[in-house]
């Protein structure tokens, strides 16, 4: 079935403006599948660097790809309950600051991008797909039927990075945060090969004091109109 028949909603935005969870709660709602780009990239990163692969080496990186042992397991409701790479679960450390760093600098490679693009799309499967990332909208499905560009201020996001570190246990300085919010920010949108920005037809939604309900409910509004 082409993209045009099966409905897309695609999410863009930065990091830590909440793309994840509105994309996980909008496709339990519809009973759509979900895909979460950016554990692919993350995913990838993790596999260059547990093979040693030179990432100015393009051949190697296209053969990571190719090779790339990528399984999601979900919940009913698509929750992402687990990610193995290569028969391993990396649940974990996907998710991790570095492993996000390594995946910005990877993410930013261009025959990286065009060896995990066809990845994506084949997550375009009826009733429909919610997919989450950077250039959803722009490059990854272009025709697709909703989109949606979240946008946050810095400071915010990197407030809520500080609290999800203390919620874990762990300690963080909010001028180290953002000085990294802000250069991964940097990094994803000023890129040679996809970089962030919303699609000309993309609802942008600026988030900064909204909470995550109020943002679903704009979301499902769209795709209901
Ligand atoms: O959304 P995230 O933080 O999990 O993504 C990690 C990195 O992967 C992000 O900093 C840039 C890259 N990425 C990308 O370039 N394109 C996407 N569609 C998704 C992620």
């Amino acid at each position: 079935m082409s993209q045009n028949i099966i409905p897309v909603l695609t999410i863009d935005g930065l990091s830590g403006v909440g793309k994840g969870t509105v994309a996980r709660i909008v496709a339990q709602k519809q009973n759509w599948h979900l895909l979460d780009s950016g554990a692919i990239y993350r995913a990838f990163a993790l596999a260059v660097d547990a093979r040693g692969v030179d990432i100015t080496n393009e051949e190697a990186l296209e053969k990571v790809a190719q090779t790339l042992g990528l399984e999601f397991k979900t919940k009913p409701g698509n929750e992402l309950v687990s990610v193995y790479l290569d028969g391993k679960d990396v649940s974990k450390i996907l998710r991790t600051e570095k492993t996000g760093e390594m995946a910005s600098k990877i993410a930013s490679i261009g025959v990286v991008r065009a060896a995990l693009f066809k990845r994506q799309k084949d997550f375009a499967k009826a009733p429909g797909l919610v997919a989450d990332g950077r250039d959803m909208g722009t490059t990854v499905f272009p025709n697709a039927s909703f989109k949606v560009y979240l946008t946050t201020s810095a400071d915010e996001r990197a407030n809520r990075r500080l609290k999800q570190l203390q919620a874990q246990g762990s300690k963080g300085i909010i001028s180290q945060i953002l000085a990294k919010v802000k250069a991964r920010d940097e990094r994803d949108s000023s890129r040679k090969h996809s970089p962030l920005k919303p699609a000309k037809d993309a609802l942008i939604i600026d988030t900064t004091g909204l909470s995550i309900d109020e943002v679903i409910t704009q979301v499902v509004a769209l795709i209901e109109a």
